[in-house]
């Protein structure tokens, strides 16, 4: 459900990814897109515990041979000094000269193939057994847009994110150099050499920590941060600050050739007159991403709230069950329903949907892969899958006086790391004539996507407004709540007030279930709605 604003941030998504064409090119068919979706990201942890079991395991196998050893070791060494007290008296006696020739010439044959022996054979087997469920780069590469996202949209300062402290509140968890590093080399991928430098230089003292207990091969390589860094400065055009740490770098690897080319340009252009650096190859969508930015930190709890008052009117059940309604703004009109869901509903919908999450799509999207406009996973339910969708969908037509027979599924979503869904329209705007997307047979008979409701299925600690840039209206989610609004005006056509988005949730994990409801049933209740834009009814 993307506008056509969705079309023209998509080559900068895509432009970013080629640049690492290995994440293109190495994308595997059965790619999880583990952090698209933090209920999905549930087994790594069961991975992981297997992994740590199996080289516990490991480690007991290392320990039965040293215990081997060490016990052969006093045997041994007992029988060789008592013939070093006094060697002739010690050889004089056949049996032991005699076993002395045995043991050099077959025991320790047999010692040397002992010590050659791998240990633990069969924890590398099944080590090697799991190395397909291991998160891949583009893993990696999602997870750290994510934090990237959570970090600049909401301009977080570096250090105190870095150590856990998110928007003032101490959390217990912090970022080894090994996430700092791989931070600051997805945002230089991104070509964003400031930032990156940033990152970095968070790095060395916490390097110097983790060097007191962190084992050496899981230490980043210092050669690698350098170089980094170097590199980063020198995109900055800060030859000077890149030149001394690229001299560093080579004394460590003097013959490292990435190194020795950028040693050899730095030093170049710090001589020459530097030549004009090749431009920029930032996102493109500036203007739009400062949308997002600023709609997602705008003035918060803002949302001047109209007022709030009980519905009694849409339906005759209503009269019986009032709903709690808080009216967001009217132009366009949006309201929250407040307690239209349990929390027993919630995790009957919550607890279906997990067994089987899928990416989310956005329509009219190509690649879907490398499209990361909307970053959660959802799971579509439908509508008269069960009692409970039933009685939601009865729940709707309360809410909403409209008909909703021919509306679509029931999309339950649950985001990621930073999950997002960046600036949209709900509606695909068929009576325009700017539209180009396709035009099934379905959507035709369908109509266009009239309103929409969106229900909260979780509070969300930090983050994850819902926000509706034009107009400046923001709403957090609150278990149970539901959100609703016109996306067409009364003439049918989409209203581009209308362009909301999800803003990145910092901590927390966000569930939601959407119910788009579809225009062309409601041909006699549409006249009755609330006034929207333009006051003219179709005839
Ligand atoms: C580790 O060893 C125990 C006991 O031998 C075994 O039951 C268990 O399955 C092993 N764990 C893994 C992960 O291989
Ligand atoms: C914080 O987490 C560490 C493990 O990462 C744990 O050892 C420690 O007890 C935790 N501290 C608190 C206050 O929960
Ligand atoms: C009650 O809700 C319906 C559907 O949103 C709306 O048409 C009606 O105007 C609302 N009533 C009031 C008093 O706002
Ligand atoms: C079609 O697109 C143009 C240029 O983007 C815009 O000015 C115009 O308002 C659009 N027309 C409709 C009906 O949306």
């Amino acid at each position: 459900m993307a506008s056509k604003n969705m079309q023209w941030i998509l080559p900068g998504y895509l432009l970013l990814l080629l640049f690492h064409s290995t994440l293109v090119l190495g994308q595997h068919p059965l790619e999880k897109s583990h952090s698209l979706s933090l209920v999905t990201m549930v087994p790594l942890l069961e991975l992981e515990r297997k992994l740590i079991d199996n080289l516990d395991n490991y480690t007991n196998a290392l320990e039965q041979k040293l215990q081997i050893i060490r016990s052969q070791i006093t045997v041994m060494r007992a029988e060789n000094e008592k013939g070093g007290r006094n060697a002739i008296s010690y050889l004089s006696n056949p049996l032991n000269a005699f076993s002395l020739i045995r043991r050099l010439h077959q025991d320790w044959v047999k010692w040397g193939k002992y010590m050659e022996q791998s240990v633990g054979i069969s924890q590398i087997k099944a080590f090697d057994s799991w190395k397909n469920e291991l998160p891949t780069e583009l893993d990696l590469w999602d997870a750290c847009a994510g934090i990237d996202r959570i970090q600049s949209l909401y301009d977080l300062e570096l250090g105190d994110f870095i150590n856990g402290n998110i928007n003032g509140k101490q959390y217990n968890a912090s970022m080894s150099s090994a996430d700092i590093l791989s931070l600051a080399d997805h945002l230089a991928m991104k070509n964003r050499p400031s930032e990156a430098v940033q990152w970095l230089q968070e790095v060395p003292q916490r390097l110097q920590e983790e060097r007191l207990f962190i084992p050496r091969h899981l230490l980043i390589d210092e050669v690698d941060f350098l170089f980094l860094l170097a590199e980063s400065h020198f995109k900055e055009k800060h030859y000077s600050k890149a030149l001394p740490l690229l001299q560093n770098c080579l004394k460590l690897k003097p013959n490292d050739a990435r190194l020795l080319r950028l040693w050899k340009s730095t030093q170049d252009l710090i001589e020459k007159q530097p030549k004009p650096f090749p431009k920029d190859n930032k996102e493109q969508n500036v203007p739009l991403a400062n949308a997002f930015k600023l709609s997602c930190n705008g003035p918060h709890e803002s949302s001047t709230r109209l007022h709030c008052f009980y519905n009694f009117t849409t339906t005759p059940f209503l009269r019986l069950a009032p709903l709690k309604t808080e009216q967001i703004g009217l132009d366009p009109y949006v309201v929250l329903y407040h307690e239209v869901l349990s929390a027993r509903e919630i995790s009957m919908l919550i607890s279906k949907a997990a067994q089987n999450m899928k990416n989310t799509r956005v329509h009219r999207e190509t690649k879907p892969k490398t499209n990361r406009g909307r970053t959660a996973k959802g799971h579509w339910l439908k509508k008269e899958s069960n009692e409970l969708t039933r009685r939601i969908t009865r729940r709707i037509v309360d809410m909403t006086g409209f008909d909703l027979a021919d509306s679509e599924d029931f999309q339950v979503i649950n985001y990621g790391i930073g999950g997002h869904y960046f600036l949209h329209m709900d509606y695909f705007d068929y009576a325009s004539s700017n539209y180009t997307g396709p035009r099934s047979r379905q959507s035709k008979v369908l109509g266009d996507r009239i309103a929409t409701v969106l229900f909260y299925l979780s509070d969300v600690e930090q983050g994850g407004a819902t926000v509706f840039g034009n107009v400046g209206y923001s709403v957090y989610p609150q278990a149970g709540t539901a959100i609703f609004w016109y996306n067409l005006d009364t003439d049918g056509n989409g209203d581009p007030l209308t362009r909301h988005a999800s803003c990145p949730v910092i901590v927390g994990s966000k569930w939601v279930m959407t119910e788009w409801i579809r225009e062309s049933r409601q041909i006699f209740i549409r006249p009755c709605l609330p006034p929207a834009k333009g006051t003219s009814t179709k005839s």
